[in-house]
């Protein structure tokens, strides 16, 4: 095994118990060894999502189930500080990002140990918060609209929630793929979206999106009302995707329509075109704040308050 550093100990961040934003405690613990088919990480940044506070409540037990303690995050950027005897594709010093594994420990702490094939090279031209901000939205707005959606030249897309962390990489890959993009948002947000590519904002405050018609793609990551008036604004054959409801298939039947519910998979092919997107300037990256390690709590706090812009980062190592 190649390794460069010379210490045994970390900080992160680890829950003991579901429950509230008390529950997270940073810890001192043993920095962990790769097998031989994963590298050691050492992370500049983390990226805080939505999944986070949902693990943290014991929300996801049931269909995500975990060993506690477990450190929470699963967005990264950082570079190769240790590599296992079966790989060799990587280099020590390497700089890359990933959406690791859900069913391990994640990402706040100063080092994770990540499978060698679940890592891409991060986007040169991005610094490590950006870096970090980009893995698990984008795989999923990737993986709704290109993978389940087959997104098509000239489609009228609607993207629910455009100024989130998964509507805004949504809306630049729609536009990338010659989509009309619709997209709601409260009204502070109009001119940010319409400066990422979206053709029309509708804010959901003001407006009913329902007036929409004979879309081919809805892309959902808000859900409730929103999800279930999104069935009438679809065009037959057209598609619902959601990352967070698991549409009903008598409903589908019902509008002629496919639906399906989309759970972001690692992806390190994705990963890569997606560095070359940011890189040749196709796809930009919009920070809302950014919180150390020691903040933990506030940057929860923030995440479900619901109306962030953009992403939210964990500064964890310079
Ligand atoms: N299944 C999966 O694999 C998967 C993957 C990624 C994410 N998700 C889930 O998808 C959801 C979105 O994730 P995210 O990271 O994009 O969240 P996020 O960044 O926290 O989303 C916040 C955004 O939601 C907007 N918003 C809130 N209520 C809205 C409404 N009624 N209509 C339109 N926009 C609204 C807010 O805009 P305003 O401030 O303008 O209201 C804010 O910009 C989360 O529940 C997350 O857990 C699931």
């Amino acid at each position: 095994m190649m390794n460069m550093i010379n210490e045994s100990w970390m900080r992160s961040v680890r829950i003991q118990n579901y429950g509230g934003v008390e529950q997270m405690k940073l810890q001192v613990t043993e920095i962990p060894e790769p097998s031989e088919n994963e590298v050691l990480i050492k992370i500049h940044a983390a990226g805080v999502n939505p999944l986070d506070w949902k693990v943290r409540e014991g929300y996801l037990a049931e269909v995500l189930p975990h060993t506690l303690p477990l450190t929470l995050g699963w967005d990264f950027a950082g570079e190769i500080a240790s590599i296992g005897d079966n790989v060799d594709q990587w280099r020590l010093g390497d700089a890359v990002y990933s959406r690791p594994d859900f069913s391990k420990n994640g990402a706040y702490a100063e080092y994770i140990t990540v499978s060698a094939d679940e890592i891409a090279a991060k986007p040169q031209t991005l610094n490590w918060q950006e870096s970090a901000a980009v893995p698990l939205v984008t795989l999923t707005a990737w993986q709704a609209l290109i993978d389940i959606g087959g997104i098509n030249q000239g489609d009228r897309v609607l993207i629910h929630a455009g100024a989130g962390g998964v509507g805004m990489a949504a809306i630049q890959l729609a536009k990338l793929a010659g989509a009309t993009v619709y997209t709601t948002a409260s009204s502070r947000n109009i001119d940010f979206l319409k400066s990422l590519g979206a053709d029309e904002v509708i804010d959901y405050t003001q407006e009913d999106f329902s007036k929409l018609e004979d879309l081919d793609i809805v892309f959902d990551t808000v859900g409730g009302e929103t999800f279930e008036k999104s069935w009438g604004i679809l065009k037959k054959g057209g598609c619902l995707v959601s990352t967070v409801e698991f549409p009903n298939e008598d409903l589908a039947a019902k509008h002629d329509v496919r639906a399906n519910f989309c759970f972001v998979q690692a992806n390190a092919g994705q990963l890569a075109e997606i560095s070359n997107l940011i890189d040749s300037g196709s796809i930009k990256v919009e920070i809302d704040s950014v919180f150390r390690l020691e903040e933990i709590a506030k940057a929860h706090a923030k995440s479900e308050s619901g109306h962030t812009r953009g992403k939210i980062v964990i500064q964890i190592q310079e």
